[in-house]
C-alpha cells in the first residue's frame, strides 16, 4: 500500500458562475520513505495540490487515499484529525508564534492534543538536538536567523511524529547557504526514514529530492 495515492483528481476555483480548473486529472503516488519534489512555475497549482495532500482543502472529483484511508470521503472533523496526526507542515514563512519561545512553539501542537507539558518536552529533546537548536530553546523567533526559524518549524512538524513532512517552498525566504543547510537536513531526515514531499519552483532546490515530479498548468508530468 502506498502512503499517498491520488487518482484522477480535479480541483478548480469558482469565479462568479464559472469554475476555473486548477488541477487537471492529477495522478500521484508516494511510497513510505520517499523524498519527492513537486516542481512547477508560479501559478501552476503547487499550493493547491499541497493543500489537498495536507487535507486542508477538498477535491472536486477523483480519489485521495492516505495510508489506505479514503480522504475524499471524509467530513471536515475527520479531515482535521487526519491532518493533525499524519501531516507535518513546513512553510516558507515558518508560521511560528512570535510571543512564544522556541520550545513553546515546538510543543504547542502536542499540548493542544492533550499531552502533558513534561511529556511533550521529553518527546522534543532528541529532535531539538538533532536540529541543532537545543541552545536556542528560550529564545523568541525574532531573535533567530531565518535558517534557525526554519529548523524550529521543522522541529515542530517532527514533534508530532507525522507520516509525511509536507513543505511548501521551505527555502524560499532563506539565503543560499541557509537554504542548502535546510535541504541537507531534509536529506538526513529522509535517510532516517521520514517521508518528505517538498514543493518548489526552483530546480536547484528540487534536485535535493530523490524524485522530481513536474507540475505545469495544473498537470503533473513525471520526470527522468
Ligand atoms: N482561493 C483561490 N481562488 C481562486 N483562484 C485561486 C485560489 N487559489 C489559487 N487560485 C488560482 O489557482 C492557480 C494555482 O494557484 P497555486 O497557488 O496553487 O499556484 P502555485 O503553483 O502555488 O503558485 P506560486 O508558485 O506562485 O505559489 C492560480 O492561477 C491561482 O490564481
Ligand atoms: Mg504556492
Amino acid at each position: 500500500m502506498s502512503l499517498i495515492e491520488i487518482k484522477h483528481v480535479n480541483k478548480g476555483y469558482k469565479l462568479g458562475e464559472e469554475t476555473v480548473p486548477v488541477l487537471k486529472d492529477i495522478n500521484f503516488t508516494v511510497e513510505k520513505g520517499e523524498f519527492v519534489a513537486i516542481l512547477g512555475p508560479s501559478g501552476s497549482g503547487k499550493t493547491t495540490l499541497m493543500n489537498i495532500i495536507g487535507c486542508m482543502d477538498v477535491l472536486d472529483s477523483g480519489e485521495y487515499f492516505l495510508n489506505g484511508r479514503a480522504i475524499h470521503e471524509m467530513r471536515e472533523s475527520e479531515l482535521t484529525q487526519v491532518r493533525n496526526k499524519e501531516i507535518g507542515f513546513i512553510f516558507q514563512n515558518y508560521q511560528l508564534i512570535p510571543t512564544y519561545n522556541v520550545m513553546q512553539n515546538i510543543i504547542m501542537p502536542l499540548l493542544m492534543r492533550g499531552m502533558i507539558h513534561k511529556e511533550a518536552v521529553a518527546q522534543c529533546q532528541d529532535i531539538v538536538k538533532l536540529l541543532g537548536i537545543d541552545h536556542r530553546l528560550g529564545h523568541r523567533p525574532n531573535e533567530l536567523s531565518g535558517g534557525q526559524k526554519q529548523r524550529v518549524s521543522i522541529a515542530r512538524a517532527l514533534a508530532s511524529k507525522p507520516s509525511i513532512l509536507l513543505a511548501d517552498e521551505p527555502t524560499g525566504a532563506l539565503d543560499t547557504t541557509s537554504g542548502q543547510e535546510v535541504l541537507k537536513l531534509f536529506c538526513e531526515l529522509n535517510e532516517m526514514g521520514n517521508t518528505i514531499v517538498m514543493i518548489t519552483h526552483d530546480m536547484n532546490v528540487a534536485k535535493s529530492a530523490k524524485r522530481i515530479v513536474k507540475i505545469i498548468d495544473g498537470e503533473l508530468l513525471a520526470e527522468q
